[in-house]
């Protein structure tokens, strides 16, 4: 639905000289590092028969496939037919698709769409130069959404959930009566989007109350969302910053894996401590996704419905996917659902 953009598609250090297989958008391709350490996007389907190059291995900077040997470059061009006698003609045809590749904010980066577009017409990654040099090795985590991608990404820029639903984990006010947003902007950008407000909280949990005892509590949530498949959320209070980079991967219409880089300001000369807050920020991280994967599997319908505003009611908190949403309507045409499947019910009168 969205094509012609660079989508992250993979941590980098989970990309080696084994293969790994990546399911994207119900297509399947095979990553790799050649013989200088460059990671390779190819199809998986062996030229040949079909077998799933990703089983294979690599050899002198080629991707053999492990079925009858044929040996890919990393231009996807077959160099060796094993069965074949020396000299003879490798056909032209013998070649898989390979996809321009790179690597920024230790994520992966693959372009999908038309190999004809000139690479400067293509659509930038989006800029995190925070994420470059970060002061200390960054954290990574992971979950698999069965959900559609467009509904995770939102569920990681609504603004309004997260002090409602994640309040335990987060260590909000007892709601319901204080989640209430306060007006916000957000900025839109050509191919982004970005807001930040002020949030309530009342007590915080943990570690972070000792860590923060000295300081302003003032809280600030940022958000940003990057198409095609990037969102990024901050939280600050007073001068210390938590900030992640998710990656929304979809695998196809029903699940999405989304693996977070993140980063911290602080804590950076204690590791003991600093190790602990990983370990505590990691265990907070993974409760707001189960407690979000329970909730935005049962979204109807499955995919955002970008095309036509009134298949939801939005109100002025939810000014994030707004945004997002027209977004979306400019780049990924109409939408799949047609209007008369709309439940007359949830029409905004
Ligand atoms: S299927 Fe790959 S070499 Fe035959
Ligand atoms: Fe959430």
């Amino acid at each position: 639905m969205l094509e012609n953009f660079w989508y992250a598609v993979e941590l980098s250090h989970e990309v080696g000289t084994t293969p790994t297989p990546l399911r994207l958008l119900g297509r399947d391709y095979v990553l790799y590092r050649d013989g200088q350490g460059r990671a390779i996007a190819l199809d998986n389907q062996c030229a040949h028969r079909g077998a799933s190059l990703a089983l294979g291995w690599v050899e002198g900077g080629c991707l053999r496939c492990p079925y009858h040997g044929w040996s890919y470059g990393t231009d996807g061009q077959c160099q060796h037919i094993p069965a074949d006698a020396p000299g003879t003609p490798i056909p032209k045809r013998a070649r898989v698709q390979s996809y321009p590749v790179q690597e920024r904010y230790g994520l992966v980066w693959m372009f999908v769409g038309s190999p004809d577009l000139p690479a400067d017409r293509r659509p930038p990654i989006p800029a995190f130069p925070q994420f470059e040099s970060p002061g200390r090795p960054a954290t990574y985590s992971r979950h698999v959404f069965d959900a559609h991608f467009t509904r995770t990404m939102e569920n990681a820029i609504d603004t309004s959930h997260a002090l409602f639903m994640h309040k335990g984990a987060i260590g909000a006010s007892n709601a319901p009566q204080n989640t209430e947003i306060d007006d916000y902007e957000v900025t839109l950008a050509e191919y982004e989007l970005a807001a930040s407000l002020p949030i309530k909280v009342n007590r915080l949990n943990g570690v972070m109350r000792f860590v923060l005892q000295q300081d302003d509590p003032e809280a600030h949530k940022s958000y940003r969302f990057a198409l095609p498949n990037i969102t990024y959320s901050a939280v600050q209070f007073g001068r210390y910053k938590i900030e992640s980079i998710m990656v929304h991967i979809p695998v196809d219409d029903e699940t999405t894996v989304v693996k977070s880089v993140n980063i911290r300001n602080f804590l950076n000369r204690v590791p003991g401590l600093g190790h602990w807050l990983d370990g505590n920020t990691a265990q907070v991280g993974n409760k707001i996704m189960q407690e979000d994967d329970v909730v935005v599997k049962t979204q109807v319908p499955q995919v955002a419905p970008y095309s036509d505003m009134r298949q939801e009611l939005l109100v002025a908190s939810d000014a994030t996917l707004i945004a997002y949403r027209k977004l979306l309507k400019q780049y990924a045409g109409p939408a799949e659902l047609p209007e008369d499947v709309i439940p007359a019910e949830r029409v905004a009168r």
